[in-house]
């Protein structure tokens, strides 16, 4: 068998949580392959509304499997919160979670130097989640990260004290306000004693060769499905740069991030709204700063699922979904929030970038550090309801020819379209 992707083509919160809870039931295994706690995946069904960071989007299928792959960072006590969660919710992640041994921890210190670093940039920070994702990658490729799978080595305290000193050495560089020193309101020294009782907690869930496992399952005739995090243009190769995550959050991600070869890769659902959104700053050439943009922000409800920060939010940006396309070999799109545009007269889609008399049809290099004008499309909008539509039939026809045009423009078709935040508010259009 080959392994499926479903990842998102913006700056991510597209809904790929939504739509992994909707297609578990077609497939055995869900795998998260990058990014960490800086994730927000939500999902919503039975009129209650989940929000998982670290764990994959199947968890609430009892019988399929869940693995947290060696491409994710893990905060230990992150985890372990989303795990009692879980627990009081009914969900047994004991029974349905797995853990690669060679995944990365984030430690305590990772987070305060996500904070000092952020604080030193001033005016031009990223607008990172601070959960310490920058920091622990940058160990990881320095080659003196910490693993899961090393906890139980005898010399793992003496390794993580190492690190913490080295660590405290380049935050004392900073000579920073002792106020800014602390992590979700406490002092680092009483953040690290949760830290370990975090590790305790999770010490339940078994860790894994999850490469071993999978390559074995899909040997087996097993469904994979792996799920990303973050979105294409946060790319750290091919996102706004320097304004991006410290992942690969492409299809290419997932040989890496699981240990599965390029040739196991099969179909690869590409995640996007049907308008755009960004949290964090950097380029975003549709924002819209006007009244237009407050509405797709108050119809959208788009706050952050992990900070709560306000998004910005913009008009459909085709430039960057063709790039997106591109760079992931999308087989499938899958439209999310269509239901946002429903009181919409109008609905734009930019079509191209200028900058002066020069036109673009891809983010090219040029256009991530110049005022680049987006030339924007105007289209009828359906003003129609659709939330409660079940089947393609229903739909209005302004809105099909919105997706006709869409698909025509990214020459890939729509195979998923989302009317609403519930599980059941999804129109799956092509046999899956
Ligand atoms: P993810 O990070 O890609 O999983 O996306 P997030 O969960 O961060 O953000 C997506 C938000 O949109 C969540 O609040 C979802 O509940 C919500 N959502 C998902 N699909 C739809 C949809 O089709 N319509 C509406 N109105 N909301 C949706
Ligand atoms: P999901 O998986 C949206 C953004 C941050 C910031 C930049 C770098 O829910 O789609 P980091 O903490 O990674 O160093 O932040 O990336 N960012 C996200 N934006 N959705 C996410 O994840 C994000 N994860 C990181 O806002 O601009
Ligand atoms: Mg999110």
């Amino acid at each position: 068998m080959k392994i499926d992707v479903l990842l998102g083509l913006q700056w991510g919160d597209e809904g790929k949580g939504k739509i992994t809870d909707v297609l578990t039931p077609e497939y055995d295994i869900i795998a998260r392959f990058q990014g960490g706690p800086n994730a927000g995946h939500t999902l919503e069904f039975n009129g209650i509304k989940h929000v998982l960071h670290t764990i994959p989007s199947g968890i609430f299928h009892p019988e399929k499997i869940n693995i947290i792959g060696n491409g994710v960072i893990i905060d230990p006590c992150t985890l372990a919160k989303e795990i009692k969660k879980l627990r009081e919710r009914g969900a047994e992640p004991t029974v349905n979670l797995l853990i690669s041994k060679r995944a990365h921890l984030i430690v305590p210190t990772h987070r305060l130097l996500d904070t000092v670093q952020e604080a030193a940039k001033g005016a031009s920070k990223i607008g990172s989640t601070l959960k310490g994702i920058g920091p622990a990658y940058t160990d990881k490729t320095a080659r003196h990260g910490l693993r899961i799978g090393d906890v139980n080595s005898p010399d793992f305290m003496q390794k993580f004290n190492v690190q913490k000193e080295q660590h405290m050495k380049i935050i004392q560089s900073f000579n920073p306000d002792p106020e800014i020193l602390k992590i979700e309101n406490m002092d680092p020294d009483s953040y690290e004693k949760e830290w370990f009782e975090g590790l305790r907690y999770i010490s339940d869930i078994p860790l894994i060769d999850s490469e071993i496992f999978l390559n074995k399952s899909l040997k087996e005739g097993k469904k994979v499905l792996a799920e990303g995090a973050q979105g294409t243009m946060l790319d750290v190769d091919f996102g706004t740069y320097p304004f991006v995550t410290s992942s690969n959050t492409i299809a290419s991600g997932v040989c890496s991030g699981l240990g599965v070869a390029p040739q196991k890769i099969g179909r690869v659902f590409g995640v996007f709204k049907a308008y755009c959104t960004r949290v964090g700053s950097g380029p975003f050439p549709t924002e819209l700063h006007d009244h237009t943009g407050e509405q797709l922000r108050i119809k959208g409800n788009e706050f952050g699922s992990t900070t709560g920060r306000p998004r910005r939010c913009g008009w459909i940006d085709l430039p960057a979904l063709k790039f997106a396309v591109m760079l992931n070999g999308v087989t499938d799109l899958v439209m999310m929030k269509s239901d946002v545009l429903d009181d919409f007269d109008t609905v734009s889609v930019c079509t191209h970038y200028k900058i002066g008399d020069a036109q673009f049809e891809f983010p090219a290099f040029e256009t991530l550090n110049s005022d680049i004008e987006p030339i924007l499309e105007n289209h009828k909008g359906w003003k129609t309801c659709i939330c409660n539509f079940r089947e393609w039939n229903e739909l209005p026809e302004q809105f099909k020819n919105y997706i006709a045009y869409i698909e025509n423009a990214l020459e890939t078709p729509v195979s998923v379209v989302s009317l609403g935040p519930n599980r059941d508010q999804t129109i799956v259009r092509k046999s899956l």
